[in-house]
């Protein structure tokens, strides 16, 4: 099996590229990843390229050609599929044409409710039964694209924000390697 060659996109913590660099690592999993792209010069996820050996770039998306850095960096290293783990901008639309139906991201709510930031004040807020995670792919608008997995668990009438964020990113870990998989086995 030849692996997609992929780049992860992050801009903090990077516990989900951690999990994923060691998913890669498994003989039949589908992707490589061949390039970690950050656009916050202190991202703790940085630590994971150095340790795996990984390209990282830092990328300021401040700069106006920052995008172009981005394409000319996904066409060197040939990547042909990407993922968002945690990464805090939105992709530019050129991007998006481009690498149509090969991005996906993972986001800490079960879409399409509370789609952006802030999602677990909200859903505490909003006395929801169910919390989760869902892996979609992206398209131009925030959080739309198609959903790929949905895993979900029971609130608890004492989870605080921090207990949500903790079982949210556990299934995390199941769902967004599960999600590849998926993609490219009916591919
Ligand atoms: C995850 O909870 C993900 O759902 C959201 O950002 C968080 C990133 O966490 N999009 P980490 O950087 O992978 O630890």
């Amino acid at each position: 099996m030849v692996k997609k060659n992929t780049c992860v996109f992050i801009s903090g913590q990077g516990s989900n590229l951690n999990n994923l660099i060691l998913r890669s690592r498994e003989k039949n999993f589908p992707i490589k990843i061949s390039l970690i792209i950050s656009n916050n010069k202190k991202a703790y996820g940085s630590n994971y390229a150095k340790k795996f050996k990984i390209p990282y770039l830092f990328i300021n998306t401040n700069l106006h050609n920052y995008e172009n850095k981005i394409l000319l960096n996904l066409q060197k290293y040939k990547i042909s599929f990407i993922c968002l783990a945690g990464y805090m901008k939105i992709i530019s639309s050129n991007i998006i044409k481009i690498y149509k139906k090969k991005i996906i991201n993972i986001h800490p709510s079960l879409l399409p409710k509370f789609k952006g930031l802030n999602t677990f004040s909200r859903m505490l807020k909003n006395r929801e039964i169910k919390a989760g995670c869902t892996v979609h792919f992206v398209n131009e608008k925030l959080d739309s694209g198609n959903n790929i997995i949905q895993k979900s668990f029971y609130i608890k009438n004492n989870d605080k924000e921090d207990d949500l964020k903790r079982k949210t990113q556990e299934l995390e870990y199941k769902a967004f390697p599960e999600a590849i998989i998926k993609i490219f086995r009916y591919s």
